[in-house]
């Protein structure tokens, strides 16, 4: 395993389909954010939370806390920046995956110390039948082959340097590994975990609250 690494949580959106800033709900007595910090910490030597701006008061168990961007990519931006320049291997982790287990972190770690490796996310592979969809009122277009289809999650672990490098054009993505994967770098995939939830509403909440009671 590669060391030293740092974890960036990503905490600076405004939740727009929750209702609400989701990250700082209270899950099982504790807010969102710190569940997710907490979970990174199982590998990660420092953690930097990145929260929205005019709301840097709690640091949520983090070392080192910075103010988000307009974007998630622009607030993994501003996270990276707060990472020391020594640091090998970058986590960058949602806050909106607070049940992320220490498996996960584990696994991608270790499958980023493979050789020729520069990222390396968790997924699973999608278990719906997936249709194309246009016009309103909508029907389908075609039915998609799901064989090759997975549904990715965070923790994501990179090569510092490269993730540096796919973040210095300012590009815009749904996460880091497709900014790697734009400069050909390799990025594998481990099986993550339909338990590690993604708090998209607050129905998500609420499963996440009766997951955590067993
Ligand atoms: N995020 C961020 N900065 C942004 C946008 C998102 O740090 N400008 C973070 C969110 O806080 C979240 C993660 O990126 O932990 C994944 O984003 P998402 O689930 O989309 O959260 P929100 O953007 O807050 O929700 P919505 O899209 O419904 O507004
Ligand atoms: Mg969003």
């Amino acid at each position: 395993m590669v060391q030293p690494v740092w974890a960036v949580v990503v905490a600076a959106g405004s939740g727009a389909r929750f209702g609400r800033k989701k990250q700082f709900e209270q899950l099982g007595g504790r807010p969102v954010v710190e569940w997710s910090v907490a979970a990174c910490r199982t590998y990660a030597l420092g953690v930097v939370v990145v929260l929205p701006e005019g709301e840097l008061t709690d640091d949520f168990g983090a070392d080192a806390v910075v103010a988000g961007g307009p974007t998630r990519s622009a607030s993994v931006r501003h996270g990276l920046a707060a990472v020391p320049a020594d640091v090998e291997v970058v986590i960058v982790h949602d806050a909106a995956r607070p049940l992320a287990a220490p498996s996960l972190f584990a696994a991608v770690l270790e499958a980023l110390g493979e050789p020729g490796v520069a990222g390396a996310l968790c997924a699973v592979p999608v278990s719906d039948t997936l249709k194309r969809v246009a016009g309103d009122p909508a029907v389908v277009v075609a039915t998609v082959d799901r064989r090759e289809l997975w549904a990715v999650q965070t923790p994501q672990a990179f090569r510092a340097d490269v993730l540096r490098r796919a973040h210095a054009g300012g590009d815009e993505a749904t996460d880091d590994a497709a900014l790697v994967e734009a400069l050909g770098a390799t990025v594998r995939v481990v099986p993550g975990d339909t338990a590690n939830l993604k708090l998209t509403t607050p129905e998500d909440l609420a499963r996440a609250e009766l997951l955590l009671v067993g």
